[in-house]
């Protein structure tokens, strides 16, 4: 004979919890979960935005994005580091009135160039790729050149992008 537990027609001892409190049970467990996955979603989007950031593109297609840069600030032969969307960039005044801008991240693996005013060249920290003023490849592992962007020059101003 199977022993299918207590039962409360011969006077057994039941001791269940009732709909209202297996509901109340349920429900408490349903909020703590919703809670937690809400805090770890939380922590995972906090973890993980940084590098989205990096990853996306910081524009739509299309849209413009134009940096502004004072002519003060840029003597002939110096190079001058920025963001442009979000990443860096570096604009030369190859000659007086004539700038360049270029990504400045390297495109081996992606470490910043660093301008080297005596050998007049762009120097990758990380495995000497080498660049020239205007971006190409002049030694080292790097594949590409360093994208160039657009410049122009309204009055005072340099005008990238
Ligand atoms: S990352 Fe620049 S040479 Fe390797």
């Amino acid at each position: 004979m199977q022993d299918e537990g207590p039962d409360p027609h011969r006077g057994e001892d039941v001791r269940r919890a009732g709909p209202e409190k297996e509901s109340s049970v349920s429900r408490r467990r349903f909020i703590a979960a919703s809670a937690a996955g809400a805090i770890g979603l939380g922590l995972a989007g906090a973890a993980f935005w940084p590098i989205w950031e990096y990853l996306s593109p910081q524009s739509a297609e299309g849209e413009k994005v134009q940096v502004t840069i004072p002519r003060s600030q840029l003597g002939i032969g110096q190079a001058h580091f920025f963001q442009y969307r979000g990443r860096p960039a570096v604009v030369f005044q190859v000659k007086p009135g004539e700038f360049i801008a270029l990504s400045a991240i390297c495109t081996h693996l992606g470490c910043i160039v660093n301008w080297r005013p005596e050998e007049q060249i762009f120097l990758c920290p990380c495995h000497a790729g080498k660049f020239s003023l205007t971006g190409e490849v002049l030694a080292g592992p790097p594949p590409r050149s360093l994208p160039p962007y657009p410049v122009t020059v309204k009055g005072n101003e340099i005008v990238i992008g």
